[in-house]
């Protein structure tokens, strides 16, 4: 009988394997299939034979290099990329129009949601209509109370103290080189987990520790973004369906951020909340529902972490390629807040007084925003105020790094690290938001960016005013990896002297 047993067993399993290779042989041809009719049927135009064929990697490092060179060579600063039923745009006119003027035509649409949905759930960064009005009305609220912000500022300046400077300071004057990148993206993820859950990570501990939630956060984000250069969606949905690769990867990296959230949901509600100033906390005074709270604050840390990390990068490599603009900024600092040395960190008001600062960040944003592009999907049939025709159920993307590479957005010197384009008798001025939408505009501009400009003047101020940042190869100008965030290959490694010493 049990000889029986194992052999009813062998051949169920011979047979499950055999229709699991024939659907995959299937589907993997169905695949080509639909790539070759891509190829052959669809479209001939230069444009898309050089995306198929990827002949575009000869001559650009990366997509957002070859859309810009499209985008400047377009007479409306508009191209369609028909393979992908995409349409991209660097014309602030027309930004202004899908983020302001027909937003409601332009959703970010299903097909966006599906990317993300398995990681984000129903919170804000991907969901339309009432779902995101509430969550919208909710989160300004919050966000905008000035006893949050000064939680925010309090959370920045300790992660600081107490972590930033004494790993500098552990480095300074030795031949130790440290990846600046890496000791942001630790630095964000401490700080937004303090503001969202009020659980403290330790990423940017003295010994750099490892944390499973982080790294299962960061595969989570990673995998999900990969979906999105699938030649079709049908290619992660049946992998997901089916269990394989990278879907199962994303799966358990998945389980691990809903295991840690629940668990602080939970420590919450056993410690009791109301008198708790972080967003989680906030929150569970309006929602019961574990699911839904863990997917509103998964959108904050998604949304808050990578993004001001990425802007520090950036902005960090651009100063090592012009002291003129450092030493502007300590001048201005010292003006503001005096030499002496008692003063750890300059107030909000002190902030407001730094226009030059200020004006310096936006420059570093314009010519490298942590958002590189954005897309939304249509609604109905629309044209585009440069009069471009947008099909119903098209993707269409602003490029804001196209956007500031547009000589006839920003001018001839648009390539230029000039801080001084902002400022006007040596006030910050600001321009046009659908000119520069880095922090996206209209109704759903981002939520966190007076936040984030804190943080990052924070942290900007307390690095130079204490120590001379060296990098280590200034001559390899940032190489951007895809994803959903600019994150540099190879991450920015540095030397760190101590000033004065
Ligand atoms: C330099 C830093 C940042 C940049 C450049 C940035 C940029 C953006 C952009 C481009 C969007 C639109 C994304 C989309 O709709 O697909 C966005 C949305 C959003 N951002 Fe930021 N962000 C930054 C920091 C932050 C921080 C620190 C937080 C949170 C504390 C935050 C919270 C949000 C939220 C909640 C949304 C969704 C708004 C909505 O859909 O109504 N951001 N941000």
């Amino acid at each position: 009988m049990d000889s029986e047993l194992s052999l009813w067993f062998c051949s169920m399993c011979s047979a499950f394997c055999f229709m699991f290779f024939s659907f995959t042989l299937m589907f993997s041809l169905f695949s080509l299939l639909i790539l070759v009719l891509r190829l052959k049927l669809w479209c001939n135009c230069e444009i898309c034979q050089a995306f198929l064929t990827s002949s575009w990697t000869k001559e650009f490092d990366n997509l957002s290099d070859w859309y810009t060179h499209l985008l400047k060579n377009s007479s409306t600063g508009t191209i369609h990329i028909h393979v992908l039923g995409n349409i991209i745009t660097a014309n602030p006119e027309n930004v202004e129009h899908i983020l302001k003027t027909r937003f409601e035509n332009y959703p970010k649409g299903k097909p966006f949601s599906a990317l993300l949905g398995d990681l984000l759930g129903r919170g804000i960064f991907n969901v339309d209509g009432d779902s995101w009005k509430f969550q919208r009305k909710m989160a300004s609220l919050e966000l905008g109370s000035i006893s949050i912000r000064a939680h925010a500022f309090d959370i920045v300046k300790s992660e600081i103290q107490s972590r930033l400077i004494p790993l500098l300071s552990s480095v300074s004057g030795k031949e130790q080189v440290l990846d600046l990148q890496d000791v942001f993206r630790r630095f964000s993820f401490d700080n937004i987990c303090k503001f969202s859950f009020g659980l403290d990570p330790g990423c940017l501990n003295l010994s750099l520790p490892i944390s499973e939630f982080a790294e299962a956060f960061d595969l989570a984000s990673k995998l999900s973004a990969q979906r999105a250069v699938a030649s079709s969606p049908l290619i992660w949905k049946v992998k997901r369906l089916l269990n394989l690769g990278t879907e199962k990867q994303l799966k358990e990296a998945i389980k691990m951020v809903d295991e840690f959230a629940q668990e602080m949901i939970n420590q919450r509600r056993e410690k009791g909340f109301p008198d708790s100033n972080d967003l989680l906390s906030r929150f569970m005074g309006t929602i019961n529902d574990d699911k839904y709270l863990r997917d509103i604050v998964i959108s904050f840390l998604l949304a808050g972490r990578d993004t001001v990390a990425s802007g520090l990068t950036s902005f960090f490599w651009l100063l090592s390629q012009h002291p003129e603009v450092e030493s502007a900024i300590r001048d201005e600092l010292e003006r503001v807040m005096g030499t002496s040395s008692d003063q750890q960190f300059a107030s909000f008001n002190q902030m407001q007084q730094m226009h030059y600062l200020h004006a310096a960040l936006y420059e570093s944003l314009r010519l490298f925003p942590p958002v590189q592009f954005d897309s939304k999907f249509a609604q109905e049939d629309d044209i585009l105020p440069d009069g471009t025709f947008v099909r119903k159920g098209t993707r269409v993307t602003y490029h804001q790094y196209a956007m500031g590479r547009m000589d006839w957005v920003w001018g001839s010197d648009c390539l230029e690290y000039k801080p001084e384009r902002w400022l006007k008798n040596g006030r910050y001025i600001p321009e046009n938001p659908y000119k520069f939408p880095v922090f996206q505009a209209g109704q759903r501009v981002c939520l966190g960016k007076e936040m984030a400009l804190v943080d990052m003047k924070c942290v900007v101020l307390a690095i130079i005013r204490r120590y001379n940042i060296r990098v280590a190869d200034p001559n390899q100008a940032p190489r951007f990896a895809p994803g959903l965030t600019a994150t540099v290959r190879g991450g920015l490694p540095i030397l760190v002297q101590k000033r004065g010493a």
